[in-house]
């Protein structure tokens, strides 16, 4: 049966972000949505990811003498236009037909770094062919089969991708009872696993399966030496995504891990976990300015990128709201997302008295009473 999506190309009109999900609702197929919008079990830390952000309050500053704020900054060397980049997502092509390949332009005229999900609707070559300016991570689902990690970290390297992401939090699927209640499987080919499949006979396409059976299939007995075994093979920076405590922050930068993504999946995976912004100030005590700190999940406003980069993080990743804006406007649509958060992190950061980036994560937080 043939798979339906957007295939707009146009600037969206955004008051606030998450009021975009309604948007989007419309345009999909229940299962496809419930994929896009869906947590673990009772959703108990999808919910508290955006809540979390109450838990502390900015104390704004006065007579900084601040006009027209710089959110420019950097990562790995990167320039970007602001501290947001995009998080990896898997299948694009679920809402927009012309998937990864739209999303990469949209986040390049961002001025930002897009990352491609090794589950993408769209091949490491494609995205890199779609927009070749726009600087890219390439995360990364080890397999248990080395080959193939091989294969496509050389694509990798060879396209000209400048980081490595290694997703740590992933080794089984979380217990998501929405693909559970529509029985949702991917209609359309993850573009790399097919490649792959056609290059060695295989059947591995990703159609057809769920995110369980997929993340099955996966290699779960993920290791510290796997840090090591990437950098060494790629010559690239290795984040690891997914990190949660504090206690593994020693053995991740001992192991080499050139950044740290502070994340729990948008709430997919562990349900019952903290909210991920509870864990991040805790975090970044430990890695002390070490290695860069990406931090996701839950950001929906300029406010969110505010207290997250007040709390210790160098840059913050965009989800679910990346994939509203393709949606709802293809290629703008993600630009027009990204440029709303600007708009918004502008304001804040004109208001507590932050000139600079830098003057942001000097900012002071108090917690809620
Ligand atoms: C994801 N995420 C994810 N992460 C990853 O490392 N590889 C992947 O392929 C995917 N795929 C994926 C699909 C969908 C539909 C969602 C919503 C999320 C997690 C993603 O990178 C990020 O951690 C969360 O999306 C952040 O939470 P918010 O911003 O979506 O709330
Ligand atoms: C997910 C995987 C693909 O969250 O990361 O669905």
């Amino acid at each position: 049966m043939t798979y339906h999506t957007s295939t707009q190309e146009r600037p969206i009109d955004i008051i606030n972000v998450a009021a975009l999900e309604e948007k989007v609702k419309v345009n999909m197929e229940p299962g496809a949505f419930g994929y896009l919008a869906g947590g673990a079990e009772s959703e108990i830390t999808l919910r508290a990811n955006v809540t979390s952000f109450e838990h502390k309050k900015v104390l704004p500053r006065v007579l900084q003498n601040v006009e027209n704020p710089d959110l420019r900054t950097s990562l790995f060397g990167i320039e970007l236009s602001a501290p947001i980049i995009a998080a990896p997502i898997a299948a694009h092509g679920l809402v927009h037909e012309q998937a990864e390949k739209d999303t990469v332009q949209g986040v390049g005229a961002a001025g930002t770094i897009f990352s491609l999900s090794t589950y993408g609707n769209a091949t490491v070559d494609e995205v890199a062919q779609a927009s070749p300016e726009t600087p890219k991570f390439f995360q990364l689902y080890m397999s248990k089969d080395d080959d193939f990690n091989h294969w496509i970290l050389d694509k990798a390297v060879a396209d000209g991708y400048k980081a490595i992401v290694l997703t740590a939090d992933s080794t089984l699927g979380g217990y998501r009872e929405s693909d559970i209640i529509h029985n949702f499987t991917f209609p359309l080919p993850m573009k790399n696993l097919a490649e792959w499949a056609s290059k060695t006979a295989g059947n591995e396409r990703g159609e057809g399966e769920g995110i369980a059976a997929i993340y099955a299939k996966a290699k779960q007995k993920l290791s510290l030496k796997d840090i090591k075994a990437i950098k060494d093979y790629t010559h690239l920076p290795v984040l690891v995504k997914g990190v949660q405590s504090a206690d593994d922050i020693e053995d991740l930068i001992q192991a080499g891990a050139d950044g740290i993504w502070v994340s729990n999946h948008g709430g997919r995976q562990l349900d019952g976990a903290p909210a991920s912004f509870d864990n991040l100030e805790d975090i970044a005590k430990v890695v002390d300015k070490r290695v860069p700190i990406v931090f996701d999940s839950g950001v929906r406003r300029g406010q969110h990128i505010f207290k997250a980069l007040a709390s210790g993080a160098d840059v913050v990743a965009i989800g679910r709201p990346m994939l509203w804006g393709l949606n709802l406007g293809g290629i703008q649509g993600v630009t027009d997302v990204f440029n709303h958060f600007k708009k918004e992190l502008t304001i804040d950061m004109q208001l507590t008295g932050s000139q600079t980036v830098e003057d942001i994560k000097k900012a002071k937080l108090v917690d809620a009473k």
